[in-house]
């Protein structure tokens, strides 16, 4: 997937641009605050529907203005143009159009422009309860995979209602309705977090190798409590303690992934630069996945690229995503030389953009 024109109206610190894009390396460079995560997040706009910060889409509007509109011009693989818009005001709210033609609901789009994102705020990955874990691989498995979105949309539902008949002595019977439909839905899940976490442990293993020069080990594993008893049996057993809860205690929604690095804990004895190195394997390996499972090649977005990284693993970074495993891919970097020696030296072809107040300038 190609993107080969953004333009953007209102957009956060953006007033008006339009930016000719490269199909190689694009890279955005300027001071702090200049407006080069805005444009990452467009593009994310494009693919998602939604920021990839917390903040709401009102938030995205330009202050002072009604709205902000999002039109990229893309390129599929096989050579198919698509053009994607995304508007929101203030009195109206989003739109969504594909080829000009609106999506009926934004859930639709998700997948068809597939992305892969490492930004600084992927550290909560690591340092965060296991609840942004599931966040992640929710999202990830959801892009390619409509049967596990919609299985984890009935979980989470038949877990709120046996949550809120918890609360008011609910019959044995009913209980037994919600636990057959919660062990269900958590079948697919279940069978798809296994599938896709063992998918991944070779890959990040295999990228982190080749970003640290193969100086230390890591791991992933999934650990939930239905690898060892079936869903149904641990409701039953923990009905009792259920009802003097008033909430549901075992589950798919207690799930974790571990993350290691030689055999220990990722989380407290790694350091931040093999944090960040860890974080960026695993969504290389991501990327990896998606390809596979899209045919299409995912536009990759690098935010703060050399943030905690030493040159050396960002020189072998550059080399890797360069390299033809990789389609078209977008960095940002506050340091205009230190980007472009390390691109020069990896080799690889890119463009240039300088950003300063919300306004590009090619390089
Ligand atoms: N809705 C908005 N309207 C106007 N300006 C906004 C809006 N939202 C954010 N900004 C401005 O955008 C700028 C932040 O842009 P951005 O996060 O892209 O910076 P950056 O170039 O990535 O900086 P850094 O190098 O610090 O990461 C800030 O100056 C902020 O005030
Ligand atoms: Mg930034």
């Amino acid at each position: 997937m190609i993107l080969d024109r953004l333009s953007l109206i209102n957009f956060k610190n953006i007033t008006e641009e339009q930016l000719s894009l490269s199909r190689g390396i694009n890279c955005f460079v300027g001071d702090n605050g200049a407006g080069k995560t805005n444009i990452l997040d467009a593009i994310h706009y494009l693919s998602m529907a939604r920021s990839m910060h917390t903040s709401t889409d009102t938030q995205s509007v330009r202050h002072g203005e009604e709205g902000f509109i999002i039109d990229g011009r893309f390129e599929r693989d096989d050579e198919r143009p698509e053009q994607i818009v995304c508007a929101y005001t203030r009195r109206s709210g989003k739109t969504l159009k594909r080829n000009g033609k609106e999506y009926d609901k934004l859930s639709d789009h998700v997948g068809g422009i597939p992305i892969v994102v490492v930004s600084p705020g992927d550290t909560a990955l690591i340092s965060d309860s296991a609840e942004e874990r599931r966040k992640y691989i929710n999202r990830f498995i959801s892009q390619s995979d409509r049967t596990y979105l919609s299985a984890l949309m009935r979980y989470n539902a038949t877990l709120q209602e046996r949550n809120k008949l918890l609360k008011c002595s609910p019959s044995e019977d009913m209980l037994l309705i919600y636990d057959t439909m919660l062990s269900a839905a958590a079948e697919t899940i279940f069978a798809r977090r296994t599938e896709t976490i063992a998918a991944m442990q070779p890959l990040v293993e295999h990228y982190y190798g080749i970003l640290a020069e193969e100086r230390e080990t890591i791991g992933i594993e999934y650990r939930s409590e239905v690898q060892e008893t079936p869903l149904m049996e641990l409701l039953l057993q923990s009905r009792q303690k259920d009802f003097v809860n008033e909430y549901t205690s075992v589950g798919l929604h207690r799930d974790d992934i571990l993350f290691s690095i030689g055999d220990y804990p990722l989380r407290k004895f790694g350091s931040q630069g093999q944090q960040k190195s860890f974080l960026i394997a695993l969504k290389l390996a991501e990327y990896t996945l998606l390809a596979k499972s899209s045919g299409e090649k995912p536009i990759l977005l690098l935010d703060d690229l050399f943030d905690k990284l030493d040159m050396r693993r960002v020189a072998h970074l550059l080399r890797l995503v360069g390299g033809d495993m990789f389609g078209q891919i977008f960095i940002t970097d506050c340091n205009k030389h230190r980007l472009e020696r390390t691109l020069g030296e990896a080799g690889a072809e890119y463009k240039l953009f300088n950003i300063a107040a919300g306004t590009a300038t090619t390089l």
